[in-house]
C-alpha cells in the first residue's frame, strides 16, 4: 500500500517559535512511522526573522510555499528588537498579511482545563475544574484591516482613525463555522457582540438570528462583550461555544486561555475555505525564554493535534497525540509556566520525550 503524503509548510518565526516547532516536528515524524501516512516539511521564515533577512515580514516565497502546502505550522513571530519599526515592517503585520492572503478567516481556540493543571489556575478550583469551551473569532475582517489614516485635524491635533467594517456574507460565514462545531460539540452558540453601541454589531446580531434557524438543534444566545469578559472569569462552565469579531475575540480569547492556567497550554487553528488551515500556539513569542531549552512544547503538539483533525482528516492521530499530553501531564511532568514548583520544572527536549514515549503507547492510524 503507498502511503498517503501530507505537505505541511514550517514557519517557525521568532523567539522560542524555532524551539517549539522543532519539537512537533518529531513529534509528527513519529506520527508518521506509527501510521500509514509520510510527511514533508518545508520551510519559510515570517517575522522578525523575515523582516531581518528579506526586508519584509511576509516574504512573497513564504506565501508560496504556504499556499503549496497542505498546511501551515507556525511558531511566534516578535519580539523587542522589532518593536519601533512602523507598522508595516512589524513582525505582526507577517502573521496579519499571511491570514489575510490565506482567507484563513475561522479562527478557532480552545481552552480546555487539564484536570491535572486545576492547580495551575488563578481562579478557584471549583470554577475552573471542567472548563471546555471554544472561542471562534473571525480572523480576516474587522477593524483589524479596516481602513487606517493619522492626519491633521481642523485644530492641528493629530487624529488617528481605524474603520471597523463587517459585510453580511463574512458574519454569515463564521456564524456557519461556529454553528457546526457547535453541533459536534454541546450544541450551544454564544454570539458576543456590543450591539448597545455599534452598528456592526447590530448587523452581526442579525445575521446570527437568520443562520441560526438552519441550526434549529443549536441554541443560539448573544452577549455583550463587556458582559462575556465578565461571565467568563465568574463562570466559564456555562459557555460552549462563543463566536465573535477579530477584535473581541483576541481579548476574549486571551482571557479564556488564562482560566486554564497557562497560555503555554493553548493551540488554535485558523482555517480557510475547504481544508485548508493555519495551526499555532497561542503563546506568542516569548523572547525573554527564547533559546534556553526551556520553553512549553505542549501547545504547539495540540496545535499539530488540530492539524492532524482539521486540515488532514486524521482523527485518531490527533486524538493520540492529544492523549499522549494528557497521560504526561497526569504523570507530573511540568514545564516551567505550569510547575508548582520550580525546581522540578522540566525542559522541552524531556517533554518532548516524554510525549513521544507516550505517544509510542498509542494507536496512531484508524
Ligand atoms: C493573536 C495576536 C495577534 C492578534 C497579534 C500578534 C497581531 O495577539 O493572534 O491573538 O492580535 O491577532
Ligand atoms: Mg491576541
Amino acid at each position: 500500500m503507498t502511503k498517503k503524503s501530507f505537505t505541511i509548510a514550517v514557519l517557525p518565526g521568532d523567539g522560542i517559535g524555532p524551539e517549539v516547532t522543532a519539537a512537533a516536528v518529531t513529534l509528527l515524524e513519529q506520527v508518521a512511522k506509527q501510521s500509514d501516512v509520510t510527511f514533508q516539511f518545508t520551510y519559510g521564515r515570517i517575522g522578525g526573522c523575515a523582516i531581518d533577512q528579506d526586508g519584509t515580514p511576509l516574504p512573497e516565497e513564504t506565501l508560496q510555499l504556504a499556499k503549496a502546502a497542505d498546511a501551515v505550522l507556525l511558531g511566534a513571530v516578535g519580539g523587542p528588537k522589532w518593536d519601533q519599526n512602523p507598522g508595516h515592517l512589524r513582525p505582526e503585520a507577517g502573521l496579519l498579511g499571511i491570514r489575510k492572503a490565506l482567507g484563513l478567516y475561522a479562527n478557532l481556540r480552545p481552552a480546555t482545563m487539564h484536570p491535572s493543571l486545576v492547580e495551575a489556575s488563578s481562579l478557584k478550583p471549583e470554577v475552573v475544574s471542567g472548563v471546555d469551551l471554544m472561542v471562534v473569532r473571525e480572523l480576516t475582517g474587522g477593524i483589524y484591516f479596516g481602513e487606517k489614516k493619522r492626519y491633521q485635524g481642523a485644530d492641528g491635533a493629530e487624529v488617528a482613525e481605524d474603520q471597523l467594517i463587517y459585510n453580511e456574507a463574512e458574519i454569515e460565514r463564521i456564524l456557519r463555522v461556529s454553528f457546526e462545531i457547535a453541533r459536534k460539540r454541546n450544541k450551544r452558540l454564544c454570539s458576543v457582540d456590543k450591539a448597545n453601541v455599534l452598528e456592526s454589531s447590530r448587523l452581526w446580531r442579525k445575521v446570527a438570528d437568520r443562520v441560526a434557524a438552519d441550526y434549529p438543534d443549536v441554541e443560539l444566545t448573544h452577549m455583550l462583550v463587556d458582559a462575556c469578559a465578565m461571565q467568563l472569569v465568574r463562570a466559564p462552565k456555562q459557555f460552549d461555544v462563543i463566536v465573535t469579531e477579530n477584535m473581541f475575540g483576541d481579548i476574549l480569547s486571551d482571557e479564556a486561555a488564562m482560566l486554564t492556567g497557562s497560555i503555554g497550554m493553548l493551540a488554535s487553528a485558523s482555517l480557510a475555505e475547504g481544508s485548508f488551515g493555519l495551526y499555532e500556539p497561542v503563546h506568542g513569542s516569548a523572547p525573554d525564554i527564547a533559546g534556553k531549552g526551556i520553553a512549553n512544547p505542549l501547545a504547539t503538539f495540540l496545535s499539530a493535534a488540530l492539524m492532524l483533525r482539521y486540515s488532514l482528516g486524521l482523527d485518531a492521530a490527533a486524538e493520540a497525540v492529544e492523549k499522549a499530553v494528557s497521560a504526561v501531564l497526569a504523570a507530573g511532568h511540568r514545564t516551567g509556566d505550569i510547575a508548582p514548583d520550580p525546581s522540578k520544572a522540566i525542559g522541552t527536549a524531556e517533554m518532548t520525550q516524554l510525549v513521544l514515549d507516550e505517544l509510542a503507547k498509542q494507536a496512531v492510524a484508524k
